[in-house]
């Protein structure tokens, strides 16, 4: 179809201090970690390429500057490197640098996940948009031909026109570190959102199914963050929005393909880089 709305632009909240890393994340971003040989943040952006997205903004706070250098050419290590054995190891950086644009906003305070997107709004304008949190690593499923799963989040869009979330079970006991849905199966694996509520105690949960770091929001949610309160840990919560937003328009959550891993914590971090050592590294 030649007019099929096509997501263009991705937000990349990373304004957090990363303080389950200190003391690595005293003056590096904690979007900078390693998992082997990339940092999170360029897993991120290889993922958006993937689902067809070139235009990426990262909102980021004080003392990030290196996110930044990152995606920009380093003219001394190209000029050292060039036509040695080493120039691979450029190769994936490369590739994102040409194919994407990068715009970098300031998040001047940090008043939470929902404020850091709506600080993105000038980035944006009037158009379908993704978020991804870097810390939520996805990897690719195991199906060959099956794209991460922002791409199955954008693929959907072209369907269904709407705001769609990934979404994950977790275990009952876990439910406090998440956004957790409650909705309606509508298709194989796809449910419209009826309720969400931000890291409720397991009593208060709706059901185990947790939102994952990749979103695909349709403009409007700029007016439904304006209109929101502080939250969960007094913070400007991005779910809160979506839940206004649900009651008038749709909003569906989607069980993704592929494994994820929750780089915010340690345990997660290790286990994404022992994952990507034997999984993608060496092959
Ligand atoms: C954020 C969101 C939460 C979501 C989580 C996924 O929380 O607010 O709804 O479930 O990301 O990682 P954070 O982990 O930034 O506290």
């Amino acid at each position: 179809m030649a007019n099929t709305p096509k997501v263009r632009k991705c937000l990349f909240p990373a304004a957090g201090y990363g303080t389950r890393f200190l003391p690595a994340t005293k003056a590096m971003p904690k979007e900078m970690l390693p998992i082997v040989n990339k940092p999170l943040i360029q897993y991120g952006v290889e993922e958006a390429l993937e689902a067809g997205i070139t235009q990426i903004g990262f909102i980021v706070g004080r003392g990030k500057r290196a996110i930044a250098d990152h995606f920009d050419t380093s003219y001394e290590l190209e000029h050292q490197i060039k036509g040695t054995s080493k120039e691979k190891y450029l190769d994936d950086i490369r590739e994102v640098i040409d194919k994407c644009d990068f715009l970098l906003m300031r998040q001047r305070e940090m008043l939470g996940l929902g404020h850091a997107i709506l600080t993105g709004e000038p980035m944006i304008g009037n158009e379908a948009f993704a978020v991804v949190l870097a810390d939520d690593l996805c990897a690719a499923p195991t199906e060959k031909d099956d794209m991460r799963a922002l791409g199955q989040l954008a693929k959907l869009y072209q369907r269904y026109q709407c705001s769609i979330i990934a979404i994950e079970e977790v275990p009952m006991e876990d439910t406090a570190s998440y956004g957790i849905i409650s909705g309606e199966l509508i298709a194989d694996g796809i449910y419209q959102v009826h309720d969400m509520v931000e890291k409720p105690k397991p009593e208060n949960a709706p059901s185990n199914m947790a939102i994952i770091g990749r979103y695909i929001l349709t403009p409007e949610i700029f007016s439904y963050l304006r209109k929101t309160k502080p939250g969960a840990n007094g913070e400007i919560q991005i779910t809160d929005a979506l839940k206004l937003m649900a009651k008038e328009h749709q909003v569906l959550a989607v069980k993704f393909k592929g494994r994820r891993f929750d780089c915010g914590s340690v345990e997660g971090f290790i286990e994404a880089t022992n994952y990507y050592y034997e999984n993608v590294y060496k092959n």
